[in-house]
């Protein structure tokens, strides 16, 4: 089963828009997700239940006390004859509905009475583990985490258990020099991973900001930013294709202005008319669900 996370080291960086809209190019090609062999989605993002909105579940699974959700997951565990208990959710990315089920969060779990994060409980990584366990012998095509924000627990749990971390950033000095001191942290914890850098909301036009004219120099200083930290460390392997992507000024996936007042994800299967920033970003979603669809069943 193929095991990806989409991560940010900060919240608001289109993980949870970006997992959306890749979902849908799961299904193009030879090998595909189906009832059969479906798609895992697990909202772990327990501050801001991203994943669950854009599924359309999260009135469902606040007006319902009983809804199961990852909290349960990672409280209690899971058994094979829970399967039936995540919620078909394909009809959202124009598919079968139950060739993409949904392990939804409920906005507030984990959060004492100041608002603090709480913890998830000692059992909860090993819940997890066999959570995606059961998934791999029940056939699932892939498990897909929207991850919260960096060092939270749910974070590096989701990073743990996936082959591929899809990491989102704004193209931006902050996200740039946080993402890194991110990763140099996780390679000195983790074997080896590989690393998909995808620079989010990206401008299209040229603008300038500290001095410097973005987004063209951006792209150069996210590059030799990440080369210069990385060249030799030996458990991170970094691909830099959604950056190198390009059309006119733009990278990665560019700021679509769609995405910031509708329901954001572009239903790449339908026909209607698209602009050049949605045809860009389209680009970059299909460039990540293959590094996804390339995955081994290790
Ligand atoms: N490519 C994009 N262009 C414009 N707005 C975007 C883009 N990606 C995300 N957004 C907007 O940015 C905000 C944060 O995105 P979201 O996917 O919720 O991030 P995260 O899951 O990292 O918190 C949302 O309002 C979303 O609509
Ligand atoms: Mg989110």
């Amino acid at each position: 089963m193929k095991k990806a996370v989409f991560f940010s080291y900060k919240g608001g960086s289109g993980r949870s828009s970006t997992l959306a809209n890749v979902v849908p190019f799961l299904f193009e090609g030879e090998s595909k997700p189906s009832k059969e062999h479906p798609v895992i989605l697990v909202d772990m993002d327990l501050d801001s239940t991203g994943l669950t909105i854009l599924c359309g579940k999260s009135k469902e699974v606040e007006s319902n006390p009983n809804a199961f959700t990852v909290s349960d997951v990672l409280e209690e565990g899971f058994s094979y004859d829970q399967q039936g208990l995540l919620m078909p959710v394909g009809k959202v990315f124009g598919q079968e509905p139950e060739s993409v089920l949904l392990l939804p969060a409920r906005p507030g779990d984990y959060k004492g009475r100041d608002n603090s994060s709480k913890s998830v409980g000692a059992n909860a990584a090993s819940h997890l583990k066999s959570f995606t366990k059961i998934w791999e012998k029940y056939g699932g095509y892939a498990i897909i985490f929207d991850s919260s924000s960096g060092d939270q627990e749910t974070a590096t749990q989701s990073v743990l258990n996936s082959n591929l971390i899809v990491c989102c950033m704004r193209p931006t000095t902050q996200f740039l020099e946080g993402t890194v001191s991110y990763f140099k942290r996780l390679s000195s914890q983790c074997p080896s991973i590989n690393v998909l850098i995808v620079p989010t909301a990206v401008p299209q036009q040229e603008y300038v900001l500290d001095g410097r004219t973005y987004p063209q120099q951006a792209k150069a200083t996210i590059l030799n930013r990440f080369q210069a930290e990385f060249e030799d460390d030996e458990s991170l392997y970094f691909d830099y294709g959604a950056i190198r992507r390009s059309s006119g000024v733009s990278f990665g996936v560019p700021l679509v202005r769609r995405f910031q007042w509708e329901e954001c994800i572009l239903k790449a299967t339908q026909s209607d008319s698209k602009n050049q920033d949605e045809i860009d970003a389209m680009g970059t979603y299909r460039y990540i669900a293959e590094k996804i669809k390339d995955l081994g069943e290790e």
